[in-house]
């Protein structure tokens, strides 16, 4: 992949390229402090953007700015939950105020839960839902708004395998991934007027990110990446494709197509062996329940989400 724009100026406190003539990509980064966003912010940095990362703590949000400026990128570092829309407005609009403009917003914040549906407590459900499908219009909202008077951009939205087929046990989230597919596909439409301005969907399969340690658990056993699993690096690269070439729809994953395929085309073989199979290859060990990380941010310096699986009940 060829590097994004180089440097013009540096914005904020830690830049090597001062000197460089054409303006960086400047992209923005929602959930930036684990797995697919902290890969992304890792890789755009390595490929000279100039970044903003969001998510709900500071104090781990920094921890991935860091790795990011040894790279030589310029970060700036926004604490702020999409689920509020002043917040995620007064986001945008302090990246424009610093950088003046915004290139590309990359949406990678997201919550989960596991759990029969009855089972999911209704506050949890709800802030799942929240989370997932209002912070995504949220942040839409806000970036497409400054994509319009700019008359350019790009917002790359994360979805999900899970937005196209049902499983069991992730009813909040799978319910939310169908509904943010939704809103990319409508956003795409509505913004066909500006040939410029983008909102691309990518829609990975299994990625090997702590979410699956840290998501709220009411199914009694720890959840776990289903194979066949792709890298949040591979992810990561998607993105990096989709800042140079955007792309309204973008699959990623090995068995995408087939579980596509089966859930359309064969709905009671599918329903018949979909829930033992979840069984089988997402859910561990057993786990006292907990609402993992739903109603807090990651825990400080907990990156990798290991404090929330715990011990097994007695
Ligand atoms: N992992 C997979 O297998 C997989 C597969 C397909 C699609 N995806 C999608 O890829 C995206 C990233 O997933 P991931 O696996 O990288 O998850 P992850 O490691 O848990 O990262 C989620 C990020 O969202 C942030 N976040 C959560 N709630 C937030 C809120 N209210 N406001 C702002 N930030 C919030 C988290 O930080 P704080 O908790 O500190 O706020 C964290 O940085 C999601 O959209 C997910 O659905 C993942």
């Amino acid at each position: 992949m060829n590097r994004f724009s180089p440097a013009r100026t540096p914005a904020t406190s830690t830049s090597s390229a001062a000197s460089q003539a054409k303006p960086r990509t400047v992209v923005l980064v929602t959930g930036a402090s684990s797995g697919i966003g902290r890969a992304t912010a890792v890789h755009l940095a390595d490929h000279g953007a100039q970044l903003v990362l969001t998510g709900r703590s500071t104090v781990t949000l920094e921890i991935v700015a860091d790795r990011c400026r040894r790279r030589g990128a310029d970060v700036t570092v926004v604490e702020a939950d999409v689920r509020d829309m002043a917040a995620v407005e007064a986001l945008v609009t302090a990246v424009v105020e610093q950088h003046s403009r915004l290139d590309v917003c990359v949406h990678a914040a997201a919550l989960v839960a596991y759990g029969r549906f009855e089972d999911v407590p209704s506050d949890v459900f709800d802030r799942v839902v929240e989370t997932d499908v209002l912070g995504t219009a949220n942040v839409a909202r806000a970036v497409l708004r400054t994509f319009r008077r700019q008359r350019t951009g790009n917002l790359i939205v994360l979805g999900s395998i899970l937005g196209r087929i049902a499983t069991p046990y992730m009813s909040a989230y799978v319910t939310s991934k169908a509904a943010i597919h939704a809103l990319a596909r409508t956003l795409s439409i509505e913004n066909r007027d500006l040939p410029d301005v983008h909102v691309c969907l990518l829609m990975p399969g299994s990625v090997d990110t702590p979410v699956y340690r840290r998501a709220a658990s009411y199914a009694g056993r720890v959840a776990k990446a289903p194979p066949p699993v792709i890298s949040p690096d591979r992810v990561a690269r998607a993105v990096g494709g989709l800042v140079e070439r955007p792309r309204a729809r973008t699959d990623l994953g090995p068995a995408n197509k087939l579980m596509a395929l089966g859930f359309t085309a064969l709905p009671p073989m599918y329903d018949l062996l979909v829930t033992p199979l979840m069984r089988l290859v997402a859910l561990g060990r057993p786990l006292v329940p907990h609402p993992g990380n739903v109603f807090e941010p990651t825990r400080a310096g907990d990156i990798d989400g290991e404090t929330y699986v715990g011990s097994p009940p007695r």
